[in-house]
């Protein structure tokens, strides 16, 4: 063989392995405060809390410990209507803050420093807190309800009905657990998948949210807008339930496990009763599929789908 040959392979192995040092020396010097928060970001780290993988607030990743978010109508304080319905974030004692609100720094300087003046977000609260995202001109921030306006976690979930408040925060733990984003990204990429699942994400979306769940490689449809084009709970608790019941073909596994023990109404959920008639079905034998039971308020389930609905 022929000596020329090491060489050319030991330059490309020298290359190969000098490309790969550079990124990992040069990248981390790469300031990623520098990213100025969008509204997005704001509303992501509101909504989900401090951190939706493991974490010691939740080490079983059942969703615990994790904010609400909540339409609100009427001033929670005064009791008159707003004239304008505004999203609440609602942090009971004991809730661990988003990451923007422990370390102001990495919302970005503009943000920072409307948070931290207009908004407050610094003033300890007692009972838990309030949170809103405001604007100055363009710039989002966040303000602190509690200590600005008095608004409490008690007020504001005591004027809230049920279909008001979502748990998008508990179902993010959830999509993580489940492993969702071993088939599915939340991040869309280039060209084609942009016309067909919408506007890739941007820098400043990511401030303080942790983790990304961009997904593993793609076998499934982007999620990152899936709430817009389809916000149908019933479709989505079907699919969920058993993806063939709407996609004959789909490789989805069933999450129907997510409904627990009881349904809507405290009846138990009879699963084996449930599968043997899906099979007769399938087989021919029944004209309709049994009906997929109505889940509970506290099911993860209603997580889950809350945070699929959450992704416009
Ligand atoms: C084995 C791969 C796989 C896994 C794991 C998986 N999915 Fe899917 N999912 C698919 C495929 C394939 C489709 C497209 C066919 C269909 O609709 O079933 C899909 C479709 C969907 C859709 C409809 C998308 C649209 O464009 O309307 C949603 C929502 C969804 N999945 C959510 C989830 C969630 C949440 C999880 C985790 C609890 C999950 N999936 C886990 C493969 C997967």
């Amino acid at each position: 063989m022929n000596f020329r040959e090491y060489k050319i392979g030991a330059r490309m192995f020298g290359f190969a392995l000098g490309g790969s040092m550079c990124i990992t020396l040069f990248l981390p010097s790469f300031d990623f405060r520098s990213a100025v928060s969008t509204e997005t970001a704001l509303d992501k780290q509101l909504t989900a809390g401090w951190e939706t993988g493991w974490n010691v607030y939740d080490p079983l990743m059942l969703g615990h410990n994790k904010p609400l978010k909540v339409l609100v109508k009427t001033d929670p304080k005064s009791g008159q209507p707003l004239a304008e319905a505004t999203y609440a974030y609602v942090y009971n004692v004991g809730t661990p803050l988003p990451n923007g609100i422990d370390h102001p720094d990495n919302l970005g300087e503009s943000v920072e420093k409307l948070s931290e003046t207009k908004g407050q977000i610094g003033q300890k609260t007692a009972n838990g807190t309030v949170y809103l995202i405001k604007h100055e001109g363009n710039v989002p921030y966040i303000e602190n309800a509690t200590a600005t306006m008095g608004w409490t976690p008690d007020m504001v979930m005591k004027g809230a009905s049920d279909s008001d408040i979502s748990h998008a925060g508990a179902g993010k733990t959830l999509f993580v657990r489940e492993g969702c984003w071993w088939c599915h990204t939340l991040l869309p990429e280039q060209t084609q998948d942009w016309q067909v699942f919408g506007a890739p994400p941007m820098l400043g979306d990511f401030n303080g949210e942790s983790p990304t769940a961009f997904g593993s490689d793609r076998k499934a449809p982007d999620l990152l807008h899936v709430g817009s084009r389809n916000s149908s709970r019933e479709w989505m608790m079907l699919h969920f339930f058993n993806p063939r019941l709407v996609q004959p073909h789909s490789i989805m596994p069933r999450f129907d496990y997510l409904w627990g023990k009881v349904d809507a109404n405290g009846q138990k959920i009879d699963y084996a009763k449930w599968r043997t008639e899906y099979d007769e079905y399938h087989a021919g034998k029944r004209i309709d599929p049994p009906d997929v039971p109505m889940y509970a308020k506290n099911s993860e389930i209603r997580d889950l789908i809350d945070f699929m609905l959450s992704l416009k």
